[in-house]
């Protein structure tokens, strides 16, 4: 008597996943993660030991910030200023490419690594080399100006590498992803809220979301507070790409995965990665 039960219920689940279709079956298990400044809470943020190790651990995006040196050198590091993550001090933009490479990455507990601060070209050669992707964010510098001419550096080092389609460009300002599509249509550019940024437009992520689609913007990325089932929904709608960031959590990694979001952008890929690939 077990076995036609068995049957039964076997039929009955295959014929739930027809109804339902590919579609929705496959971005329940679609969640892609990308190892947020490589990996920050297992190694020196954006460092390449950072980057290797995220590899290692199959993360699909590697993430990471970048600013300009004072001889125009894009520098892969998050803060406009050296710092908190590093062995010197005073604004990226006031050192020379050389002057930056004789300091070195801070750890987690603020002491000296061996890591150099790794350029843009040299974090594009990993990528190319472990076959990934990149979500490469622009930054503004330590007054919060934009680094003319940034964007035309950018895609060259990515076009150098032949990257340009494994990246998506991203930025807080809209100015710069807006430069990022004037200049490069072919290249995925994406546009980061956050709370804060929202009020400060007096928006909203929905109606953000809108308006990124019609500008041409091919992801979007939230922080994690931002997001639910309507702006997934949402997303999905505007044919979207949508990241979510930071999540460290493994209950929010799951329930994120689970809400469809397409990339959860984690300091934990190590988490990530027992969680998420499947
Ligand atoms: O991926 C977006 C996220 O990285 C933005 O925040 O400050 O970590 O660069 P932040
Ligand atoms: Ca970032």
């Amino acid at each position: 008597m077990v076995r036609p039960l068995v049957c039964a219920a076997a039929t009955l689940v295959l014929a739930w996943a027809v109804a339902v279709g590919p579609a929705l079956v496959q971005e329940a298990a679609a969640a892609l993660f990308a190892a947020h400044r490589g990996g920050a809470l297992l190694w020196p943020e954006n460092s390449l030991r950072a980057f290797r190790g995220a590899l290692e651990l199959g993360a699909d995006y590697l993430e990471f910030d970048v600013h300009l040196s004072r001889d125009g050198e894009v520098i892969v590091i998050h803060d406009p200023t050296l710092d908190r993550t590093t062995t010197g001090t005073g604004p990226v933009r006031e050192r020379s490419l050389a002057e930056l490479r004789l300091l070195r990455l801070k750890d987690g507990t603020g002491a000296a690594t061996s890591e150099p601060i790794p350029t843009l070209d040299d974090v594009v050669a990993l990528a190319a080399l472990g076959h990934r992707r990149m979500l490469l964010e622009i930054k503004v510098d330590e007054r919060r100006r934009r680094y003319p001419g940034i964007e035309e550096k950018i895609v060259a080092v990515l076009d150098r590498h032949g990257m340009g389609a494994a990246t998506v460009v991203m930025a807080f300002e809209a100015e710069t992803w807006g430069r990022v599509r004037a200049l490069r249509p072919d290249i995925a550019a994406g546009a980061l809220y956050s709370p804060g940024t929202l009020r400060a437009m007096g928006s909203t992520a929905s109606r953000e979301l809108e308006a990124a689609h019609a500008a041409g913007v091919a992801v979007v990325g939230l922080r994690q507070d931002l997001v639910d089932a309507a702006i997934v929904a949402a997303a999905r709608r505007a044919g979207i790409t949508l990241g979510v960031w930071t999540v460290n959590e493994p209950g929010a990694l799951r329930r994120f995965a689970d809400l469809g979001v397409s990339i959860v952008i984690t300091d934990r890929p190590d988490l990530a990665k027992a969680l998420l690939k499947r």
